[in-house]
């Protein structure tokens, strides 16, 4: 059985002031629900606000995650920030390859495939972002363009370090747009995924993988998503920044209520 996984990306927002409130928000709202033992929760702010979000969780279940790191663990590299200083600061997760570095940075998918050894190398659990653009999918090449995106960043990995990536499917055209694909797209999608790492590796690791899907999950639609046999949670941008909404849609995720509200 693979546990699911509520992850809220905070991308660039917030202050630090924000963030511990936010943290705070996010742990009480939890523990109030009572949905831990379902749910697997991690937030992921800033770089600038990982320590002040640490200790605001200390003693929750709630997980923090980093959204980037640098492939390299230390030296001459301006502006970067490594797996051993995420692990420091208590990161147990971090963002890789997201669509908003892939295309607004230039980051290739070698250059994600060496974050995520990176990440692995220091025991920080990978969530690997992948997912087509709109050209890409009128043209037909959704699934080809997915199905690169996940051989290039799993290849060279052994079937123990393949089973600690959480691979979150998250549409380009549906990140911060209000679109979002089908329940039944996403499943479909997240199968095809899936399929990807039984082939690369063996059956028993792609069953294992957490597959999420992202792209303008709200908690009035994430039932949609978390109902779905192939999809395993999601990775959340705006609608992450609401404690109440949040815990909501990870109730929804571990199968209690609390998603559907507006
Ligand atoms: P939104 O939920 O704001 O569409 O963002 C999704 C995302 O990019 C999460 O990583």
């Amino acid at each position: 059985m693979r546990r699911p996984l509520m992850a809220g990306n905070w991308k660039m927002h917030l202050t630090l002031d924000q963030a511990e409130a936010l943290a705070r928000g996010v742990a009480s709202g939890l523990a109030a629900q009572a949905v831990s033992d379902q749910v697997e929760v991690v937030v992921c702010p800033p770089f600038v606000h990982l320590e002040r979000v640490s200790r605001a969780l200390a003693g929750s279940p709630v997980a923090l995650g980093a959204q980037d790191l640098f492939w390299e663990d230390e030296g001459a590299y301006t502006g970067e920030v490594s797996g051993p200083q995420l692990v420091d600061l208590g990161c147990r997760y971090v963002i890789v390859g997201h669509s908003e570095r892939r295309h607004v940075l230039g980051e290739s998918n070698e250059a994600v495939r060496r974050k995520l050894e990176a990440a692995l190398r220091h025991g920080v659990r990978p969530i690997l972002c992948v997912g087509e653009r709109i050209e890409e999918r009128r043209a037909g090449r959704a699934d080809a363009t997915v199905a690169n995106q996940v051989r290039t960043a799993l290849a060279g990995l052994t079937p123990e370090q393949a089973r600690q990536v959480v691979i979150a499917y998250e549409p380009v055209w549906a990140i911060g747009t209000g679109e979002h694909a089908s329940g039944e797209e996403a499943n479909r999608m997240a199968g095809l995924i899936r399929d990807q790492v039984g082939e690369l590796f063996t059956a028993e690791v792609a069953e294992a993988v957490r597959i999420l899907y992202g792209g303008s999950v709200k908690p009035a639609n994430v039932a949609e998503f978390v109902s779905q046999p192939q999809v395993d949670g999601a990775l959340v941008g705006g609608a992450s920044l609401e404690a109440e909404g949040f815990v909501a849609m990870a109730a929804a995720a571990g199968g209690r209520q609390g998603g559907g509200e507006a």
